[in-house]
């Protein structure tokens, strides 16, 4: 054969590949509102920056009558490029052919890439689009997933993993998004379940529809599975490609520093009146943020879910940084199980990847309850403790308002680790509530009093002037600084600038016993 016919049948080869699942089931895809998996990847990465591997990888299965069954390029295309200049590994599984079912060699390819991934040190990005096991490859499609599996947690740390679920994610399947660090869901379009609506049926009695069950809206508000959600396919990737940016490449790399029009000194004169003067009403948390953060700028992770306390990314002087931070506009700010949960996870986030925390605080204390106690608020809880005890990165608290109890050492305080803690004059640090507290402490008082609802009142009063202020922690080196609101930005630079060259790291020991 001539040397431009062995070229020709290589273009043909590649373009029959390209065809994917053909014409039909590409316009099926298209109809349902989805791009097919080269598109999503082209629309993906920067221009022409992607490279493809193991486009000719080709399933070996002879049951029912698949050995002459073709499957172009397995369901999956796999491969690396690049994302504002940052190279970035993917897998994209393709449903218009054999519904991007997972076989061995399907299973092999992923692998490979998140081998390379780790190799090289850069995150893995899966978008998922899939029936799950590849039915007739029976055994094999199950190890497929367990290496996955495997691979997902031996990279869990090491770089970051991003899953987006693009189309149906059915049994098993969804254990590798969840073993990632950041899920994605397409709204309408994705579904996660371990067993879908008909089986739970059978089962159960109940009647969900596919959607109810496992749709975008249902994992980012009631089940904290899902962190994100999109309109559609191409916002998901744009969110995608926005959280890279807050992200290093790898648990050795510190993120990218953006350069920013934002002056670091710029004083924030709306804060210093954000706090109302009665203490027990409500504002609103990211309004400080947005306040503070550089150009305004705050990308929220699991927005929709456990909303009484907010998380995610923010730049201060083009440095990345992860805010938590408590909302008293849901349950007065309060920490419950799913709040716990939600802040526990994004702290061990931000340590993985060495994204310093920002910790903005207002909180009465833990939900009280008894669908608290008996749901496990303690082990809940405990992995707020831990997760800020366990982080070395550097750590920074403002105290703007309520601070009592377990929830105000629960929020990052010193004792927690915290590298600086600085205080608003609103700030109330004490055990608990001064309603509460003056109630027990001076319950013969005000029961002999002659007015006993005056002397209560004089009593609180009493008790908010001598605990529930920043100068008693202050006194006792608990709070480094207290500080006026509107310079609190500039604080949280110079903080930041201080603590980068932060030396910190715990004994060495196999790994700790986190109360999962
Ligand atoms: C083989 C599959 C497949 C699968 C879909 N296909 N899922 N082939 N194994 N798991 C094929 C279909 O036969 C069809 O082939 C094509 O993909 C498109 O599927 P449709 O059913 O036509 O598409 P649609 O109507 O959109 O329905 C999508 C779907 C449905 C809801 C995902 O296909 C479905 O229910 N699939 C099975 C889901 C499932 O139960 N998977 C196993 C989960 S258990 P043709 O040739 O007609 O185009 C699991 C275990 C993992 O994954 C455990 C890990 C530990």
């Amino acid at each position: 054969m001539a040397a431009m016919d062995r070229i020709m049948e290589l273009c043909q080869r590649k373009q029959h590949i390209d065809m994917a699942g053909g014409e039909d089931k590409i316009e099926k895809q298209h109809s349902q509102g989805k791009l097919t998996a080269r598109e999503r990847i082209e629309y993906f990465f920067d221009e022409n920056s992607f490279v493809e591997i193991d486009k000719f990888v080709k399933h070996r299965c002879t049951n029912f009558g698949m050995e002459n069954q073709d499957i172009p390029n397995e369901g999956v295309i796999t491969g690396y490029g690049t994302v504002d200049g940052r190279l970035v590994f993917i897998f994209a599984q393709d449903f218009t052919v054999v519904g991007g079912s997972l076989g061995e060699m399907h299973a092999k390819k992923i692998c490979k890439v998140m081998d390379m991934a780790v190799k090289n040190g850069a995150p893995i990005v899966g978008l998922n689009d899939s029936g799950g096991a590849r039915i007739q490859e029976g055994v094999d499609a199950l190890s497929g997933y367990g290496n996955i599996f495997y691979r997902n947690t031996k990279a869990s740390g090491v770089v970051p993993q991003i899953a987006a679920i693009m189309g149906p994610c059915a049994g098993g399947a969804v254990y590798s998004p969840a073993l990632m660090d950041f899920i994605f869901m397409v709204d309408r379009k994705s579904q996660m379940f371990i067993t879908g609506p008909q089986v739970i049926k059978s089962v159960t009695g109940e009647e969900v529809t596919a959607e109810g069950l496992g749709g975008a809206a249902t994992h980012n508000c009631k089940s904290g599975v899902a962190h994100f959600t999109a309109k559609d396919d191409m916002e998901c990737l744009d969110k995608i490609k926005k959280l890279l940016s807050y992200l290093p490449s790898n648990n050795l790399e510190r993120t990218p520093v953006y350069e920013q029009k934002d002056d670091v000194n710029r004083i924030c004169n709306e804060l210093n009146s954000i706090i109302p003067e009665n203490s027990n009403k409500p504002y609103d948390m990211k309004e400080i943020i947005k306040s503070i953060a550089d150009n305004g700028e705050f990308f929220e992770v699991q927005e929709e879910y456990a909303k009484n306390i907010i998380t995610g990314f923010a730049r201060f002087g083009g440095m990345s940084v992860g805010i938590i931070a408590n909302q008293p506009k849901v349950l007065a700010g309060c920490l419950d199980i799913n709040a716990s949960d939600k802040a526990g996870r994004f702290i061990r986030t931000c340590d993985a990847f060495n994204i310093p925390i920002l910790s903005l605080v207002d909180v009465p204390g833990f939900l009280p309850g008894t669908a608290q106690e008996f749901g496990g608020i303690i082990r809940h809880g405990a992995k707020m403790l831990y997760a800020y005890s366990e982080a070395t990165v550097p750590k920074i608290t403002v105290i703007l308002r309520k601070a009592y109890g377990g929830a105000y050492l629960a929020m990052c305080s010193k004792d927690l680790g915290a590298d600086v803690v600085y205080a608003w004059p609103s700030a109330e640090i004490a055990v608990m509530g001064p309603d509460g507290a003056a109630g027990i402490i001076f319950k013969k008082e005000i029961s002999s009093a002659e007015n006993p609802e005056e002397k209560r009142k004089e009593m609180i009063e009493k008790y908010r002037q001598e605990f529930a202020n920043p100068y008693t922690a202050a006194e006792r080196g608990f709070v480094d600084d207290v500080i006026i609101p509107s310079e609190t930005r500039k604080y949280i630079i110079i903080s930041l600038m201080m603590l980068s060259s932060k030396r910190e790291s715990n004994l060495p020991k196999k790994h700790g016993n986190l109360p999962v």
